[in-house]
């Protein structure tokens, strides 16, 4: 087993664009700023467009890149002072460092237990005249409804790197805000190594941050901008992705469904994760869910068995040296959901089997219920 997995199809496209020795989408020193018709990713462009619905999508040569460009291309226009942007510290750096990068400063609040995103009521008490805008961070897939969120008044950017293809009333992940954005990594649902592309729907947004992108200055604008620009292989394995993203995004669901179904009722199940899990629109680019106790013993009870569980997710951001001064507030539900209770199955990959999904469950069971060796640990659940 493996992931990412690639079709022959996809092996021979990214050899004829080998072959043809155009790497690159992007004529030097041209008028144009976007990438010219012929290449890989203005067709990536054209297809995400399509995909999600949305106006206009911008092609980055990483989620972070996407990160930097739409915080830049959506803030340009911001009251004087708001300097401040409010979003999760339960992310993964990159969120946190764009906002510095873009000359804001990140401010952290806390998220709900059953989402672990922010929320209205989490934000709320960290705005102030000094707010921004609200970097929202769709984590582990799930796409929760952010009507809560927008209703703030504030411009709301989605970090969606980890739920690419994620819908809920139609809208897909990244499309909600002002602009959205999406990772093209490692094991991300659409694998291409690295690269990223930022979506919005305003004309406004998508021209400022294509100035970004491709060196906005080289081209007659007062506009500074660096190279975030998208390889021509990229661009092709991304398009790989993107055609086969909701059969392998359904498959990752499948397997999710499976596990989590075979632990309905388990002993020490937190059995409201369960059916928030199931009942999302989710994309499980990872399977969260929580062990109310006694998590390291769990953990290496599994690994005993065979099934590596991760202990939260990274270490939540406050926590960090580099961001530890942007935090006002105590974050008890970030922090409990860290220290004790968040484990994460990062093996649910599309090429693993519903069999495997069940075994992954068993083991769980067995571990939570091996009560003898670990007294304290099991509850009864009826
Ligand atoms: C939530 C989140 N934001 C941003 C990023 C950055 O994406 P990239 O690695 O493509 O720069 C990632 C990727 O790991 C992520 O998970």
């Amino acid at each position: 087993v493996s992931w990412p997995t690639f079709t022959p199809q996809c092996r021979k496209d990214v050899d004829r664009v080998l072959r043809s020795g155009r790497l690159t989408a992007y004529k030097a020193n041209g008028k144009r700023l976007e990438p010219e018709t012929w290449s890989q990713a203005y067709a990536l462009e054209r297809e995400m467009e399509k995909a999600f619905k949305v106006k206009h999508a911008v092609a980055c040569s990483s989620g972070t890149a996407a990160l930097h460009a739409s915080l830049g291309a959506a803030l340009a226009k911001r009251r004087a002072g708001a300097t401040e942007v409010i979003t999760s510290p339960y992310t993964f750096s990159a969120t946190a460092s764009a906002i510095l990068l873009a000359g804001l400063e990140p401010r952290f609040a806390d998220v709900d237990p059953h989402t672990f995103c922010i929320t209205k009521e989490t934000v709320k008490p960290h705005v102030t005249k000094k707010t921004a805008a609200i970097l929202h961070v769709n984590l582990f897939g799930y796409f929760p409804d952010l009507s809560g969120l927008v209703s703030l008044g504030l411009p709301v950017i989605e970090d969606s790197c980890q739920a690419v293809g994620a819908s809920r009333g139609g809208s897909y992940a990244g499309t909600v805000g002002v602009a959205g954005t999406y990772s093209f990594n490692g094991s991300k649902n659409i694998p291409a190594g690295e690269g990223g592309c930022l979506v919005t729907n305003s004309d406004k947004v998508a021209e400022k941050a294509r100035l970004l992108v491709n060196h906005g200055e080289n081209f007659g604008s007062t506009q500074v901008g660096l190279n975030y620009r998208m390889h021509e292989v990229v661009a092709c394995i991304a398009r790989h992705g993107l055609k086969s993203l909701e059969e392998r995004n359904q498959r990752r669901r499948d397997l999710a469904y499976a596990c989590f179904e075979a632990l309905t009722g388990v002993g020490f199940w937190d059995t409201q994760i369960t059916t928030w899990t199931m009942a999302g629109p989710n994309v499980y680019y990872v399977a969260p869910f929580k062990v109310l106790k006694n998590r390291s013993r769990f953990i290496s009870r599994c690994a005993k068995r065979g099934l590596p569980i991760q202990a939260s997710y990274t270490t939540p951001l406050h926590h960090l040296k580099a961001f530890r001064k942007y935090t006002a507030r105590e974050l008890p539900v970030v922090d409990e959901l860290h220290k004790k209770t968040l484990c994460l199955l990062t093996t649910l990959t599309p090429d693993r089997s519903l069999s495997y999904a069940r075994k992954a469950a068993g083991i769980i069971r067995e571990s939570l219920e091996e009560k003898k060796r670990m007294p304290g640990l099991y509850e009864p659940w009826y």
